[in-house]
């Protein structure tokens, strides 16, 4: 993965003053890295080098796969099914209305009553246990739309399958309530360490058992979060630490959004998983010296072409209040624009231009275009659409997110205000029982 500064006002004085004031957080992931264990809130970083947890993933996968698994559900929401979306969907997600992913996963978040409603006529269509399996993933183990989803879900398919249990698997904390209810009623079980949180746990299996249950190759998943790992700890030309700058540059000097430009639709659920990482871990009400600061950036997602067609102009013309990173991954070979096809003549410049060629010069303009106009910008180019370098985006976003909470003084590890909704849903819940 490559990654480049597009447009920055970061001075050269502003820069090694921010390099200094990183340099012992830097040595801490690296004290983190050396200890190999799971005791610090950065742990998540040791997560592609734990044999343990890729053989006991892998074991399980391939213990429930068989030649006629057709559909993996995945039920969580938040940190425990965004990271398992965004591969999956990168992988297969674009091209699903062509050709269906086999086993295809099936993601239950939000509980969707139109959704929930057409599951009893779906699971009618399941005739044997070996065509699902069902991973019920939360951290905590009570999150009231995963547990719904789950007993609705389980419900319509046991009117279908007997012992159920031996098709799920529950992905959460050991000692949640959930872990030792998945004991009780005799299910697989994964566990997420303590001190990894739901955004950080991509690469634990929360994300590793039904991407390889699907198929996907986590082992080139991991040596890619590996491989970027050695690079995001470095003092010198490391990607994360120049991305993590200028954003942070830009923020100081009014950006206060931070859109993740995608020219791959497929990536567009990358930047919704690095939605959540960003947002939950800056968007802070008090900093780390407990002042009240209302910190954060809000992150969006843009996909290119589409949106220069909807949002283009409010960029380019609009309040420049924004860092944008461009994300792209435009593969050499591509379908070409024929010359002399039906729509002849309409716009000549395509002419025996490939799909890739097109979005490369849609891609530059839009960078020259930003930078006449002088907005913060950055770039990262994945050479193609693999497992390895998904691996090694993830693992540069998080670092990078930690880097810049440590700049922005926050914990980029709690959520405080998340529990404080949940605690008010399960209230008015109460009252209306
Ligand atoms: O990052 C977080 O902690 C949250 O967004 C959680 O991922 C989300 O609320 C789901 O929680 P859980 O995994 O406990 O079900």
């Amino acid at each position: 993965m490559k990654f480049n500064i597009v447009n920055s006002s970061i001075t050269n004085a502003r820069k090694p003053k921010l390099d200094e004031y990183l340099r012992s957080y830097i040595d801490h992931l690296r004290y983190v890295a050396d200890q190999n264990t799971y005791d610090a809130p950065e742990s998540s970083i040791n997560l592609p080098f734990d044999q343990t947890l890729l053989g006991e993933v892998q074991n399980l996968a391939s213990s429930l796969q068989n030649p006629h698994l057709k559909y993996i559900f995945v039920v969580g929401i938040g940190g425990s099914n965004l990271g398992t979306k965004a591969v999956y969907d990168a992988l297969f997600g674009y091209t699903d209305n062509l050709e269906r992913a086999t086993p295809q996963i099936i993601f239950l978040d939000t509980p969707n009553p139109a959704f929930l409603e057409k599951i009893q006529t779906f699971a009618d269509r399941i005739s044997s246990p070996e065509e699902v399996l069902i991973n019920v993933i939360s951290k905590s183990g009570t999150t009231t739309e995963t547990i719904m989803n789950a007993n609705i879900l389980c419900e319509a398919l046991e009117h279908q399958i007997e012992e159920l249990s031996s098709r799920i698997v529950v992905t959460t904390d050991e000692q949640s309530k959930l872990w030792y209810k998945a004991d009780k009623e005799g299910m697989h079980r994964l566990a997420i360490p303590e001190q990894v949180g739901g955004r950080y746990s991509v690469l634990s299996a929360v994300g590793l058992f039904p991407l390889a249950a699907a198929g996907i190759d986590i082992e080139n998943l991991r040596q890619g979060a590996a491989d970027m790992r050695s690079r995001c700890l470095e003092h010198q030309g490391n990607p994360a630490l120049m991305s993590a700058q200028v954003i942070y540059d830009a923020y100081e000097n009014g950006a206060h959004v931070a859109d993740q430009f995608v020219f791959n639709a497929e990536l567009a659920s990358l930047g919704q998983w690095y939605r959540q990482l960003m947002g939950e871990s800056l968007g802070k009400e008090h900093n780390l010296a407990g002042k009240t600061v209302n910190a954060g950036l809000t992150p969006t997602v843009s996909v290119g072409s589409t949106d220069l067609h909807s949002v283009g102009q409010l960029y380019l013309g609009g309040p420049n209040d924004k860092i944008t990173t461009f994300i792209s991954a435009l593969p050499k070979d591509a379908p070409t624009n024929p010359r002399g096809g039906l729509f002849d003549g309409l716009v000549s410049e395509i002419d025996e231009q490939s799909a890739s060629d097109v979005m490369s010069a849609i891609l530059e303009g839009v960078k020259t275009a930003y930078t006449k106009q002088n907005l913060p910008a950055l770039e990262l180019t994945l050479e193609e659409i693999v497992p390895y370098h998904l691996g090694e985006f993830l693992q540069f976003k998080m670092i990078e997110i930690m880097l810049l909470g440590k700049l922005m003084n926050v914990n980029a590890f709690n959520q405080p205000h998340v529990e404080l909704y949940k605690e008010e849903t399960r209230r008015l819940l109460t009252e209306q029982e």
